[in-house]
């Protein structure tokens, strides 16, 4: 099976890849989502790629309690990120681990998964298709300081 749920043996390469995703969270707030993730498996899920004795994809959800844009039920499964290594794209690893998420959220109960994606994150959109969502709205953020 190359796609299995993270546990506390693959925080470092796992840690890895999600520096690679979100590159502006510094390593020790990494290592402290991981840790609160792996605490809470009813409300958070990791889910790995590993090929050939490396993890090269990664896929995390939550359960979202608060109201989800474009969902009709809550609470919701959502898909927080996804990342794939460059040289293992386009062979069908998001799907893989995206299907384990829905597994994992058929589990705990919940009839939505949704997911979100920068409007210019076209690869995205085009991957969030493909397996199966459909796009509900697009928003701007705004924020101001008091
Ligand atoms: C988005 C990402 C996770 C997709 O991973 P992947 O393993 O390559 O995706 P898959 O092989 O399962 O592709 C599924 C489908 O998505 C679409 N897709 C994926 N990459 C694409 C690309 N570069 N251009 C157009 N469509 C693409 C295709 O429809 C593809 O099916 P096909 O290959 O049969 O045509 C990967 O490109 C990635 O890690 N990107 C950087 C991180 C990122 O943007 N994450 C999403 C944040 S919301």
């Amino acid at each position: 099976m190359k796609v299995r749920r993270a546990t506390v043996d693959d925080s470092a390469a796992w840690g890895r890849l999600r520096l690679q995703l979100w590159p502006d969270t510094p390593v020790d707030a990494h290592s402290g989502e991981q840790a609160a993730m792996l605490e809470a498996p009813d409300r958070f899920a990791a889910f790995l790629y590993e090929e050939g004795g490396s993890v090269c994809g990664f896929a995390e959800a939550s359960l979202r309690r608060d109201s989800v844009n474009g969902c009709e039920t809550s609470p919701v499964g959502f898909l927080e990120g996804i990342f794939v290594v460059p040289e293992h794209r386009r062979r069908g690893v998001a799907g893989q681990l995206v299907a384990a998420v829905e597994q994992w959220a058929r589990e705990i109960g919940v009839r939505e998964l949704a997911s979100d994606a920068d409007l210019a994150n076209t690869v995205s959109h085009a991957m969030h298709r493909h397996l199966g969502f459909e796009e509900t709205q697009r928003v701007v953020y705004f924020r101001k300081e008091l």
